[in-house]
C-alpha cells in the first residue's frame, strides 16, 4: 500500500481489495458552463455505456436542438475482447453514420459519452480507471479513451471527426437537463448502472485545474457514486443475495452501491431472493429451482411489470406459470416492492447529501435510463422521500430522455463555447 501514492494507482491497482481502498473518485469534468441558449452549429455526438450505442446529429440555432440519432449494436464477443474491437467497431458506425448523412467531407466537432468512470485530465482527456458493468476487455484501463476513439477512426480512414469533448452519461444529462431547465444542478442516470454529476463551486474543488482562461465559478463534478461504499461504509445493509449478485458480478468487489439497485443487477437480485424461498419451500413448487438458478432469466423490467400489475406477463416470460399459485403471486408482488423500496431510498439517500450541500431553493434533477423511465412507482417514491430528506429545497425530477446522447452533442457545443471564451 505504501508504494501506492495517487488514487488513481489504488483505483487501476489489479487487486480488488487494494482497489476497495480507493479514497474517492469524483471527477472534475472540466464542463464549466451549462447550455445558455447561444449555442449555434451542428455537433455530432457519440453515447456508449452498453452493448447499444448510438451517434446523433445535433443542430442547434440560438440553443435549440433538432437531431437526428441512429443505434448499434456492439457485438457481445467485444465486451470481453481487446478494447481496439470496441472503438473499431464504433469507428465504423460513426462512419457509416457520416455516408448515411452525407457528412463524410464535413469536420464537425463530436462529444462522447463514455459512461465509465475516467480520470479527466482535460474536457477531451478521460483515463479510463476500470471498465464497469458488462465490459471487461482486458486493456483500455490507464488510458485515454479519446485516444482510443481517434486511433479507431485513423484506422478507418475517411472520417474527419474533432473530438471536443469527452463526459460521463452523468454530466451529458446534467447538460441536457440544463437545456430543458435552467434551474438543473444535478443528472442522474438510473438505468443498467447508477451515477450523478452535479455543479460545485470551483473553491470546494481540492484538486482544481482551471479550464483555460475560464472565470467560472462552477464546474460539474462526476460523482461516481456506483462506487460508494467500496470501502466497507455500505456493508450493514448488504445482504447474502448483494454478496452472491458481486461474486458472479465482472468486477467483483467494487462498484457495490449501483450493484444494490441498478438495472444490470437488480433482477438478479430478486430472482436470488425467490429461489431462496423455493428451496425453502415457499415460493412455487421445486420445480421453479432450475428456472430460478439461470442468471440473467428475472430481469429488471420484470420487477418494474409486476409493480405495473402484469405478473402474469412475466411469469409467461419466464415459464413459471404453471407453478403458480395466488400465493406465489403475492410474494413476488412483495418482492418487487421490496426492491423498489430500497432503490427509491438509496438513492434518495445519495441525492440529499448533494442537494444539501448544494443548498439551492430550487433544484432539478434531470434523469435518464430505463430503469427510472419504465417503472411505474420510482419517480413517485424518490420524490417523496427527497421532500422529507431535503425540506429545504423545492425538487423537481424530470426525465431527460437520451439525456446522455443528446448531452454528449451539448458538451461539444459547451467546449466550443469554453475554447472561443478563453482565446
Ligand atoms: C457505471 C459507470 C459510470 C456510469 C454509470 C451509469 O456506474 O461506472 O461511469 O455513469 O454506470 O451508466
Amino acid at each position: 500500500m505504501e508504494t501506492l501514492s495517487t488514487e488513481i494507482e489504488f483505483a487501476m491497482h489489479p487487486d480488488p481489495e487494494v482497489r476497495s481502498r480507493t479514497p474517492i473518485l469524483n471527477e472534475n469534468t472540466f464542463v464549466q458552463t451549462l447550455l445558455d441558449g447561444s449555442e449555434n452549429g451542428d455537433f455530432l455526438a457519440l453515447d456508449l455505456g452498453g452493448t447499444n450505442f448510438r451517434v446523433l446529429l445535433c443542430t442547434m440555432k440560438d440553443g435549440r436542438c433538432t437531431s437526428t440519432t441512429n443505434f448499434y449494436k456492439l457485438p457481445n464477443e467485444t465486451l470481453s475482447g481487446p478494447s481496439a474491437g470496441v472503438f473499431d467497431h464504433i469507428a465504423d458506425s460513426i462512419h457509416k453514420f457520416l455516408t448515411e448523412k452525407n457528412l463524410l467531407g464535413e469536420t464537425l466537432p463530436l462529444g462522447f459519452t463514455f459512461s465509465f468512470p475516467m480520470v479527466q485530465e482535460s474536457l477531451k482527456k478521460g483515463i479510463l480507471r476500470t471498465w464497469t458493468k458488462s465490459f471487461s476487455c482486458p486493456d483500455g484501463v490507464g488510458e485515454d479513451a479519446v485516444k482510443m476513439l481517434e486511433d479507431a477512426l485513423f484506422r478507418k480512414g475517411d472520417v474527419n471527426v474533432n473530438v471536443v469533448a469527452i463526459l460521463n452519461d452523468a454530466t451529458g444529462t446534467l447538460l441536457a437537463g440544463s437545456y430543458l431547465d435552467h434551474r438543473c444542478g444535478i443528472g442522474m442516470i438510473l438505468g443498467t448502472g447508477c451515477n450523478a454529476a452535479y455543479v460545485e463551486r470551483v473553491e470546494n474543488v481540492k484538486k482544481w485545474q482551471p479550464n483555460g482562461n475560464s472565470r467560472s465559478p462552477q464546474v460539474v463534478i462526476d460523482i461516481e457514486w456506483g462506487a460508494f461504499g467500496d470501502n466497507g461504509s455500505l456493508d450493514f445493509i448488504k445482504t447474502k443475495y448483494d454478496a452472491a449478485v458481486d461474486a458472479h458480478s465482472n468486477h467483483v468487489g467494487s462498484y457495490g452501491f449501483e450493484k444494490l439497485f441498478a438495472g444490470h443487477y437488480v433482477g438478479d437480485l430478486g430472482r436470488l431472493i425467490m429461489l431462496d424461498l423455493v428451496q425453502n419451500g415457499v415460493l412455487f413448487t421445486p420445480e421453479a429451482e432450475s428456472v430460478l438458478s439461470q442468471w440473467g432469466v428475472f430481469k429488471a423490467g420484470h420487477i418494474s411489470a409486476i409493480e405495473k400489475g402484469h405478473e402474469t406477463i412475466v411469469l409467461d416470460e419466464i415459464g413459471l406459470t404453471h407453478l403458480a399459485t395466488e400465493q406465489d403471486l403475492a410474494i413476488m408482488r412483495q418482492i418487487s416492492s421490496m426492491l423498489t423500496l430500497r432503490t427509491a431510498q438509496v438513492v434518495s439517500g445519495a441525492l440529499a447529501v448533494f442537494i444539501r450541500r448544494m443548498q439551492w431553493q430550487e433544484l432539478t434533477v434531470a434523469i435518464d435510463g430505463s430503469l427510472y423511465r419504465y417503472h411505474p412507482k420510482l419517480h413517485e417514491k424518490i420524490t417523496l422521500w427527497l421532500e422529507e430528506l431535503c425540506p429545504l429545497t423545492q425538487v423537481k425530477l424530470i426525465d431527460a430522455v437520451d439525456g446522455s446522447g443528446k448531452g454528449a452533442a451539448f458538451a461539444a457545443a459547451v467546449a466550443v463555447k469554453q475554447q472561443s471564451q478563453s482565446a
